[in-house]
C-alpha cells in the first residue's frame, strides 16, 4: 500500500532504463515531477541503486525531502521548460525518469547524452510533445513508454520481486503516516487541499 502504483510505476520505468542500457558509470540520471508520486519514489529507488539523482521540482519548500530521499541535486521546474527548446542541447543526463511530459520531455529527450534512455509515464506538464527526430537519429536516444495497468505478469512478478529487495527504500515506512478510519475524513480533506 506505501508503494501504491506511483511505486509499481517507478519500479517498473527504472527496470526499462537499466534493461536499454543504464548504468551508474555513465552520467546522472533526472527525475522530473520529483515530490509526485512516482517521482519521489523513483528518485529513493535510483538513489539507492547507487545512481546520481537530479530532482525536478517546482516547490522550494521540497528541498530538503527530496534531499531526504537521496537526490544528489535538485533543479528546478523552470529549468527544463526553456522557452526556446533547441533540437539539440548540451548533453546532461544518462537517463530520465519523466511523469511530466509536455514541453519538459521535449526538453529532457534534447539535453539526454548519447545511447541515453528517457522512460515516460505522465503528463501533469501536458500530453503535447513538440520535439524533433534528432535525438533519437543523431544520438541514438531512447523514449520508453511506461505503462503499469496492461504490464504482463511475468514482468509484473519480478517488478515485485525488485520491490522487495534491491529496489527497496531504506526509507520506505517514513514516506506513509497511519490513520485510523474515524480520521479519514479529515485526512482526505487535507490531501486534497
Ligand atoms: N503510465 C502509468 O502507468 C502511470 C502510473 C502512475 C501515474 N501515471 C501518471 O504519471 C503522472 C504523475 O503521477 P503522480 O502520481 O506522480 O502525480 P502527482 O503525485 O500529482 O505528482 C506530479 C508532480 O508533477 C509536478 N507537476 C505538477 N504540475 C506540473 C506542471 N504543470 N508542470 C510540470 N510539473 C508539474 C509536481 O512535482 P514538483 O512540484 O516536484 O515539480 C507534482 O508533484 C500523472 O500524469 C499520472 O497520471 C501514469
Amino acid at each position: 500500500m506505501v508503494y501504491g502504483t506511483a511505486g509499481f510505476t517507478a519500479a517498473l520505468a527504472i527496470h526499462q532504463l537499466e534493461h536499454n542500457g543504464l548504468e551508474r558509470e555513465n552520467g546522472p540520471v533526472l527525475v522530473t515531477g520529483a515530490t509526485g508520486g512516482v517521482g519521489s519514489i523513483a528518485v529513493t529507488m535510483l538513489s539507492k541503486l547507487g545512481y546520481d539523482v537530479v530532482a525536478s521540482t517546482g516547490k522550494d519548500s521540497e528541498h530538503d525531502f527530496l534531499y531526504s530521499l537521496g537526490a544528489k541535486e535538485i533543479i528546478s521546474r523552470e529549468e527544463l521548460q526553456p522557452e526556446k527548446i533547441r533540437p539539440l542541447d548540451k548533453q546532461r543526463w544518462a537517463g530520465a525518469v519523466d511523469p511530466v511530459g509536455g514541453n519538459t520531455l521535449a526538453y529532457v529527450l534534447s539535453t539526454t547524452k548519447y545511447g541515453g534512455s528517457v522512460a515516460v509515464m505522465g503528463l501533469t506538464g501536458g500530453p503535447k510533445l513538440g520535439t524533433t527526430v534528432f535525438p533519437f537519429i543523431l544520438r541514438g536516444v531512447n523514449l520508453l513508454g511506461i505503462d503499469s495497468v496492461y504490464c504482463p505478469m511475468p514482468l509484473r512478478k519480478k517488478l515485485w520481486e525488485r520491490m522487495a529487495t534491491d529496489l527497496k527504500p531504506t526509507i520506505l515506512s517514513d514516506l506513509t503516516t497511519e490513520v485510523s478510519l474515524d480520521e479519514l475524513p479529515t485526512t482526505l480533506k487535507n490531501i486534497l487541499s
